[in-house]
Order: structure tokens, then C-alpha cells, then sequence
């Protein structure tokens, strides 16, 4: 792309300076700081997006130094960066990274953290100083730990402060509302940060441009012309030594509750009134809203789960769910998940949406496509039926595309239809000085920047596991099927395929 046709619009004034800020990272030595935050932090620094005065704070329980916990560091940034590593900045940045031993459930360790944040924390341009504290910890010690800052007086008022939680967000409604009134107690709407990375992909937010960017597609928007729409969430890998959070969270609320949710909100939901944060955040709730509530014989026959079995991917041998370490042999935790969904409004009315997720599938594809309505007629009377209707497909990852099928003429004297693809490629089309932003880069900048829009609000999390809730509970009542259903590296069990079967319709393969 020549620099000549690149228009920019920059819909927000996107150039916020970040200001001074103190992170407290609870759980800094845990598996998501090693492999995510570190990492994305220190790129952060490579990049110069971070302000001259920053500091991290580790608040995690085993005794380490200062010195130790930036060798930690180091090494997780060697371990866990993607590509070769630039360690022209580490000097620099190593010299923003302390440790302070503290104990979640100690009030003392917090006395000492609000000391330590006095002296390190630098004031902003407007004389306040902020502080960001990220939970990189299991959810069973947020509620705690969120209490012991209040107590201590570390959530308002001293400090402008932000609280970064990760999912997931409770295990059901129920519980995630009481979360959210725990964590209401002590911090403002406006001071949470709800992260759910599929946000921060680059191809997830260009959902909204694409849509409402381009006059072509959006009055075909609609059940008058859209005839169903797939998502699927492909991942080949398994669960990569997270049995413990696994057994107990299974498929549905490992990624249907939320990454699924959240595509399906940014396809269906109404053009916001502007970009701004709640905007965006009023629509997509709308959408969770009017999604129908699945009773039992609904769920018994629109919904399949499924658990892999031993398999192989890409030519290697891989073992089956239950074998992984620390999974019990005869565990019923659904690795995968497939369902129809309908949502209740004039745009969607009566148009399926149908969902399928799975890990140890054949490749890792996430895409959603928009399968248009065949044309009303037979192509020229009786000589040329339309088998592969318009289809709109949005690949978020990998091979990032969007690309439109449409039937053309083959040529020659005969008068044969032929399917092609009109495509944009995120590789072949942005070349040259680019960067594209790991999710992680991404949010943790907005939230620096105090921008919530990638964030999922209060009501949005609580509406989500609305939508999500009956499923799981119909799934925890009755006996699963005869667990492992599908082998690793297939397309998900075979109950998959008649449920799109008995729809007269097919899954899309690549
Ligand atoms: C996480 C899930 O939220 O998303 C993982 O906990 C899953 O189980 C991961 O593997 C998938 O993310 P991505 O970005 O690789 O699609």
C-alpha cells in the first residue's frame, strides 16, 4: 500500500500521553507475568510507549530482593518474548522493576505497600500520581485482597488508582454479580478493568470499522439477507498444563462466556452513537440481553459437548484430554462446545447464530462467517443453480483476512458459475513500517491511557454469564456422553455435524 492512498481517521484524539504511573502487580511471579505481562511490559519500553517514570512493584509472597526479582524478570523476558529479543532497553527498564514480600491476607504487607508506593510513585503533570494494581492471581484471592486495600485506604482518595482483573470474571452470574458488588465497595465503575484479550486483537476491533466504515455491507446487515452466521473458536492446542483451572472451568467458561460472547456481541450489535467507552459498551449489552434464553429441551438438542481423546496434530502424537497431568482419568470437564443461538431482535430475528469451540481441534482457526441468503431465483430459469451462496468471512487469526465469495462466470462458450474470493490480508496489504500491537500491548496502554472501551463493563460480564449459565448447569445435571468423543486433531464430535446436519446447513472446514 503506497503512502499516497493511506487516509487516516483517527476517530478518538488517540495521542494521550501516558502519564507517570506505578504498577502493583499482585501475583508478579505467577504464570500469566511470566508468559504475558512481563513480556508486554518490557516491549512496552522497546517501543517507547512507556513514560520516563514508571515503576512495576511485584507484591507476591515468597521472600526475593529487588536484584532477584529482576533476574526473574529477565529470564521470563528471554523465555516468553515473541521473536529475538532487543535487550537494548533492559538497563533502563530493569531499574523500574522492585519486589516486596507481602503476604494477601496481611494488612501489614499493605502498610509497607503504601509506604513503598509513596516513595516510588512520581506525580503526573497534574500533580496526582497513579497507581494501576493488576490481579495476576487466582480469583479465589481477589476478594481478599481487594478488601485489605480498602482497608488500608489504598483504592481512593491518596492515589488516582485502576484495578486490572483478569479472567475469569466468577463462575456464573450469580457469583460474578457478588464480585462485582465486592469490588463496587471499594473501587468506581470507572477505576475497573475487566480484561478479555480477544479484545485487544487487532482483527476484533477492525469488526467495528469494517461494519460501520463501509455503506456496502450494512444494509445487508439483517435477517432480509444474512441466512446464519458461524463463529468458531479453533484451538490445536490442549491445556497446556492448566488442569487445575481447567477441570473446574471446562469450555463454556473458558472461552464461550466471554472471547465467544464478546465476537458475537461486535457482529450483531447496533451502530453505536460514538466511540467512547460506554457507547460502545450500551450496545454490545443489548445483544447479550436479547439473546434467547435456552430452556432444557432446547439446550438437550441445540448444544453438543465434547472431550478429545488421544489424537495426533500435524503428524504428532498427542494425548487425550484425560491423560494430561493433573486431569482426573475420568473427569467430565467439556473441552469442547458447539450450540445455536438466536437473538431476539428486528436485525436478527430468526437467524441462527451457531457457536463452536474446542481445543485439540484439526487447526487453530478463529473466524466468523456471514452466510448470505441464496438469490431468490435459479440462476437463468432451470440452468444454473447457486450451490455456494455469498459469504462474508472475517478470519481474526491466523492468516488475518477478510474476504467476500462471490460466484462469477468461468469462461468460456458454456455458461458455468464459479465461486472466488475477493480478499484483504492484513499481511500482504500492510507492509513496510506496521506494527501491529499484541492485545496485551494494546490494553495495557488503554488502560495507562484511562481508555475503557476494550474492557467489558459491569453489566456486560453479568449479562454474558446470563446467556451462558443455563447451559452450563443443563451440562453439570445430566451425565455427559461417552467422554472422550472426539480425537485430538478432528473437527470436534460427530453430534457437531448432525446438529448442523438436521439444520440442512454445514460447518465451514479450511
Ligand atoms: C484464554 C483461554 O483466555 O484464551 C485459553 O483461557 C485459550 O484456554 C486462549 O487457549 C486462546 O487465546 P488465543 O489468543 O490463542 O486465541
Amino acid at each position: 500500500m503506497s503512502d499516497i492512498d493511506v487516509q487516516f481517521c483517527e476517530i478518538l484524539p488517540e495521542k494521550i500521553r501516558i502519564q507517570p504511573f506505578t504498577m502493583v502487580v499482585f501475583g508478579g511471579t505467577g504464570d500469566l507475568s511470566k508468559k504475558k505481562l512481563l513480556p508486554t511490559l518490557y516491549h512496552l519500553c522497546i517501543d517507547q510507549d512507556l513514560p520516563e517514570e514508571f515503576s512495576i512493584i511485584c507484591f507476591a509472597s515468597s521472600e526475593r530482593t529487588d536484584e532477584d526479582y529482576r533476574e526473574f524478570v529477565r529470564e521470563a523476558i528471554e523465555e516468553f518474548s515473541e521473536g529475538t529479543v532487543n535487550w537494548g532497553c533492559w538497563e533502563n527498564f530493569r531499574e523500574h522493576l522492585f519486589y516486596l514480600p507481602g503476604n494477601f491476607d496481611d494488612e501489614e504487607s499493605y502498610r509497607r505497600l503504601s509506604v513503598r508506593l509513596e516513595e516510588i510513585t512520581r506525580p503526573t503533570d497534574m500533580g496526582t500520581r497513579e497507581i494501576i494494581y493488576y490481579m495476576a492471581v487466582a480469583p479465589e484471592f481477589l476478594p481478599r485482597i481487594i478488601e485489605r486495600l480498602s482497608l488500608c485506604k489504598l483504592c481512593k482518595g491518596v492515589f488516582n488508582t485502576r484495578l486490572i482483573v483478569e479472567k475469569p470474571f466468577g463462575r456464573d452470574k450469580v457469583s460474578a454479580a457478588e464480585l462485582n458488588r465486592l469490588i463496587g465497595r471499594a473501587f468506581d465503575e470507572d477505576q475497573i478493568y475487566r480484561i478479555d484479550h480477544y479484545l485487544g486483537k487487532e482483527t476484533v476491533q477492525n469488526i467495528l470499522f469494517f461494519r460501520f466504515a463501509n455503506s456496502i455491507f450494512e444494509p445487508l446487515w439483517n435477517r432480509r439477507y444474512i441466512d446464519q452466521v458461524q463463529i468458531t473458536v479453533a484451538e490445536s492446542i490442549g491445556i497446556e498444563g492448566r488442569a487445575r483451572f481447567y477441570e473446574k472451568a471446562g469450555v463454556i467458561r473458558d472461552i464461550v462466556q466471554n472471547h465467544m460472547m464478546q465476537l458475537t456481541s461486535l457482529v450483531a450489535m447496533e451502530p453505536p452513537i460514538g466511540f467512547e467507552a460506554d457507547s460502545i459498551r450500551d450496545e454490545k449489552v443489548k445483544v447479550y440481553r436479547t439473546i434467547r434464553q435456552m430452556d432444557i429441551e432446547y439446550i438437550d438438542r441445540f448444544t453438543v459437548r465434547g472431550q478429545y481423546g488421544v489424537g495426533g496434530i500435524d503428524v504428532q502424537d498427542v494425548p487425550g484430554y484425560r491423560e494430561e497431568k493433573d486431569v482426573s482419568p475420568d473427569s467430565k470437564a467439556p473441552t469442547f462446545f458447539a450450540g445455536k443461538f438466536y437473538i431476539d431482535n428486528w436485525r436478527w430475528a430468526g437467524v441462527p447464530f451457531y457457536l463452536r469451540t474446542g481445543k485439540r481441534l484439526k487447526k487453530r482457526t478463529t473466524e466468523i462467517s456471514i452466510h448470505f441468503r441464496q438469490p431468490p431465483l435459479k440462476l437463468f430459469s432451470t440452468t444454473c443453480e447457486i450451490r455456494e451462496p455469498n459469504l462474508l468471512a472475517l478470519r481474526v487469526q491466523p492468516d488475518e483476512e477478510i474476504s467476500l465469495h462471490i460466484g462469477v462466470k468461468y469462461p468460456g462458450i458454456g455458461k458455468q458459475l464459479y465461486p472466488v474470493n475477493m480478499n484483504f490480508n492484513y499481511e500482504r496489504d500492510f507492509t513496510g513500517d506496521v506494527h501491529f500491537p499484541l492485545p496485551y500491548e494494546r490494553l495495557l496502554l488503554d488502560c495507562m491511557k484511562g481508555d475503557q472501551t476494550l474492557f467489558a463493563r459491569q453489566d456486560e460480564v453479568e449479562a454474558m454469564w446470563a446467556v451462558v449459565d443455563p447451559i452450563i448447569r443443563r451440562w453439570e445435571e445430566t451425565p455427559a456422553p461417552e467422554f472422550p468423543n472426539y480425537a485430538a486433531g478432528t473437527w470436534g464430535p460427530a453430534e457437531a455435524y448432525e446438529l448442523m446436519q438436521s439444520e440442512g446447513r454445514q460447518w465451514r472446514v479450511w
